[in-house]
């Protein structure tokens, strides 16, 4: 029921891990399962040069969240802002329909992260 890419990206996740000095950390969870990403950006010049995160949650929440990272490193942070929920479940080949909302988990963290970065809150 899940593509080779989701289980790809589930049994061996790129870019787990934590940035030492990142430009922006952001934790973001879903309320209706209880899951939840930390995701560390380092930015250059408006570009996404690294991209690690920590994920606590079931395997298509980490499927997702690997395969989301990909898709931003060395992108832009207007690209970052494309990336959705549905861009990453075709990026893996489709998630099953109840699978479906834990790709919202690292689409969320992304714009949660680029958001943040961009309207730092005030001190
Ligand atoms: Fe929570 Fe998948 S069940 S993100």
């Amino acid at each position: 029921m899940y593509t080779d890419k989701v289980m790809d990206h589930f049994s061996n996740p790129r870019n787990v891990g934590q940035i030492e000095h990142p430009n922006v950390v952001v934790k973001v969870g879903d309320p209706g399962c209880g899951d939840a990403v930390l995701i560390f950006l380092k930015i250059d010049n408006d570009i996404i040069t690294d991209v690690k995160y920590k994920v606590y949650g079931c395997g298509a929440a980490i499927a997702t969240t690997s395969m989301a990272s990909t898709m931003i490193i060395g992108k832009s942070l207007a690209e970052a802002l494309e990336v959705t929920d549905d861009t990453v479940a075709e990026a893996l080949g489709g998630l099953p329909e109840a699978k479906m909302h834990c790709s919202n988990l690292a689409a969320t963290a992304i714009r949660a992260a680029v958001t943040r970065y961009l309207h730092p809150p005030e001190e």
